[in-house]
């Protein structure tokens, strides 16, 4: 749905004033989040906002929760108020980053439970494209189905000795569901009309129909109005949205990826595998789509094979 529709519901809208925000006002708005510390006592109204209670636990309970700040006044409108956090520590930030590394040989150590539900936790909280969460975990642990995914993973040592191997499946099949569990678990009392909009428009705007037939007459309504001023070119097709779900299931990858390094731990992201055979082990249906093999583990002595590569940044940095 690229940028259009999720800029004016999503991201701009705020509960208390359904009208998409000013680009003036959304300056004002996050200005608090600069300075946190000493909020005006006037224009700061710490109110608890009533949010809904969750309807789903753990993964799903959690953004609710979230929804227990505050409110704040900005231009006479009652915004709703979740400020930074301070003291972030960016060298531990950068000790995680750096030291992630590809790790193609494990340690036998476990990883403890706790640990891997936490970082699937941390996996869960990526961004992703218009919340709707387009991606499945499957933690392969029972030691039939284990073998047979190192074997469908070619039996890269990455995966033969890792303690955890994970699929990491991006989904395009329940968009239509999820926008409408959108509405029912949206984490405030009162829905903006322009939220209530989008999430009905999108089961319309995503869907491709047989043969890509509605996608096609999409894109050809679109690349009219598109002669005269931006409009979204998709995603469209079945392989547009397997693009949009892959994107947003991939930074989820690497959320889940820095959680184990923080932990301690290390992994490996593997495409290397036979993605037929692992959907059919895992009994995938249409639309969903196993885009990653994670493996983890304690990094063995010897499991980094070689000192990290990264070109010169003069190639990929570009300032227009
Ligand atoms: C999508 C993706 C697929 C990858 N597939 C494999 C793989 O099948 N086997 C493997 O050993 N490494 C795989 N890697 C790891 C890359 O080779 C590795 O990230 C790259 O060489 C850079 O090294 P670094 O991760 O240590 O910085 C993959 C990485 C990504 C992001």
């Amino acid at each position: 749905m690229s940028d259009t529709p999720e800029n004016t519901a999503a991201e701009h809208v705020n509960a208390a004033d359904e009208k998409p925000a000013a680009p003036a006002k959304i300056k004002a708005a996050s200005k608090p989040t600069a300075a946190p510390k000493k909020p005006a006592a006037k224009k700061v109204a710490a109110k608890a906002v009533t949010a809904k209670p969750a309807a789903a636990k753990s993964a799903a309970a959690k953004p609710a929760t979230k929804a227990k700040k505050s409110t704040i006044e900005v231009d006479g409108k009652t915004r709703y108020y979740e400020p930074a956090p301070e003291h972030i520590d960016v060298e531990e930030f950068r000790k995680v980053v750096m030291s992630r590394r590809s790790v193609r040989k494990f340690t036998k150590r476990p990883i403890p439970d706790a640990v891997v539900n936490d970082c699937i936790d941390m996996a869960l909280l990526a961004p992703n494209s218009s919340g709707l969460q387009p991606w499945d975990f499957y933690l392969v642990r029972s030691n039939e189905k284990k073998k047979k995914l190192v074997k469908f993973c070619f039996s890269q040592l990455a995966a033969a000795t890792a303690a955890e191997l994970i699929v990491v499946v991006a989904r395009t099949d329940r968009i239509a569901d999820f926008a409408a569990r959108m509405l029912r678990e949206w984490p405030q009392d009162n829905i903006p009309t322009i939220v209530k909009r989008y999430y009905k428009l999108i089961p319309i705007h995503y869907a491709s129909g047989p043969l890509n037939s509605f996608a096609f007459a999409k894109k050809a309504a679109f690349a009219v109005g598109g002669l005269l001023y931006p409009v979204p070119r998709g995603p469209f097709t079945e392989s547009e949205l397997k693009l949009w779900a892959a994107k947003s299931t991939a930074l989820a990858c690497e959320n889940l990826m820095l959680a184990f390094r923080a932990h301690g731990f290390d992994t490996c992201a593997m495409e290397g595998f036979d993605d037929k055979r692992v959907s059919d082990m895992l009994k995938l249906k249409d639309g969903e789509f196993p885009i990653m093999v994670i493996g983890a583990g304690e990094r063995a002595p010897d499991g980094v094979f070689h000192p990290q590569v990264r070109f010169d940044r003069k190639l990929f940095v570009h300032e227009v």
